[in-house]
């Protein structure tokens, strides 16, 4: 064997071990994954940092929003906080019958005052819970968003409501009602909440799937564009208007909506309720944390 040989082959080792010495580099139990960087340091507050999203000042001063990222001057507010594609018809859409749904399901389900104590709803009160969600939950030993607490506190009566259905989707919306006007206010500062965080926002940055895209890729990169007849726009806010009335869907809830995006990206999709999209769930919602609860929403 050549000498030269040699000196490449411990070269090209020795550049191996460096490489994967480096800090943040992959769990070696985990797929290797692409982050589309830089990460950007979000570090939200419980009652909301509105200055983070940095278009949140322009959106209450319109006059200050550059309109050509969102299309048209009438749709500047579609950049930040969406609850309502124009035209619409806010007294009278599909979102105030879903709720209607919702509500006799609850009121049924909650007869004994089970349902809401599975919750979390202090003395039943549902007002303001749904700023409280994704929570971690003791009893389940992980975080979870609220449709899913919906499902484990229906099963825990015999009942299916399974996590991603209309049924579901609809008690989440309801109960979404009784926070309205409420912001949003989760606190990511520690323990199990501030890891799911962490991972949601790294899942936010990974790459995958046919185009290789990340979240950010669109929702970071390209906000403004337009994409299959809807301007993608920025992250911050959203939460605060799901479950979202789809004038094609019925009734979107935020899993459903990440399940949609992954399709457009040529992404395998996941469960409603899987692991990868609670984080990103808390992500998303802590990002939301500040802006109030606005259903039932519509959007095309
Ligand atoms: C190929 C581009 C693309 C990718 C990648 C993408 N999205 Fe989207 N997303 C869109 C478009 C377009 C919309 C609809 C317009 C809008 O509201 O931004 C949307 C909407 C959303 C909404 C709803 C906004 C609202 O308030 O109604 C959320 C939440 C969302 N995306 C999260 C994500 C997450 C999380 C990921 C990564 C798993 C992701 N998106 C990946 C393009 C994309």
């Amino acid at each position: 064997m050549s000498k030269a040989w040699t000196e490449h082959a411990t070269l090209a080792l020795g550049l191996m071990l460096l490489l994967s010495a480096q800090p943040g580099a992959a769990d070696p139990a985990e797929p290797r994954r692409e982050l589309d960087l830089p990460l950007e340091r979000y570090e939200p507050h419980v009652r909301g940092d509105l200055r983070l999203s940095g278009t949140y000042p322009l959106w209450r001063d319109r006059s200050r929003l550059d309109w050509r990222l969102a299309g048209s001057p009438e749709e500047h507010w579609k950049l930040n906080w969406k609850f309502m594609d124009p035209p619409y018809n806010s007294a009278v859409h599909g979102g105030h019958f879903a709720l209607d749904r919702g509500e006799a399901l609850y009121r049924q389900l909650d007869r004994s005052g089970r349902f809401a104590a599975c919750l979390g709803a202090p003395r039943g009160r549902l007002k303001g819970l749904r700023t409280r969600y994704p929570r971690y939950r003791a009893d389940l030993g992980r975080v979870v968003g609220l449709e899913e607490a919906i499902e484990h506190c229906a099963a825990a009566q015999g009942q299916v409501l399974e996590n991603g259905s209309y049924d579901n989707s609809a008690v989440s919306l309801y109960i979404a009602s009784l926070s309205q006007g409420l912001p949003i206010a989760i606190d990511v500062s520690r323990g199990p909440m501030r890891a799911a965080f962490e991972r949601g926002r790294r899942l936010f940055h990974t790459r995958a799937g046919r185009l290789n895209f990340a979240c950010s890729s669109c929702h970071v990169r390209n906000v403004g564009q337009m994409l299959r007849g809807s301007h993608i726009t920025t992250p911050y806010g959203d939460v605060a208007h799901y479950p979202v009335y789809r004038t094609q869907y019925m009734l979107q809830s935020l899993h459903l909506r990440l399940i949609e995006c992954n399709l457009d990206a040529g992404v395998q999709p996941l469960r409603p309720g899987s692991r990868a999209y609670t984080d990103l769930e808390v992500f998303l919602t802590a990002l939301s944390n500040g802006y109030p609860v606005s259903v039932p929403a519509e959007r095309h």
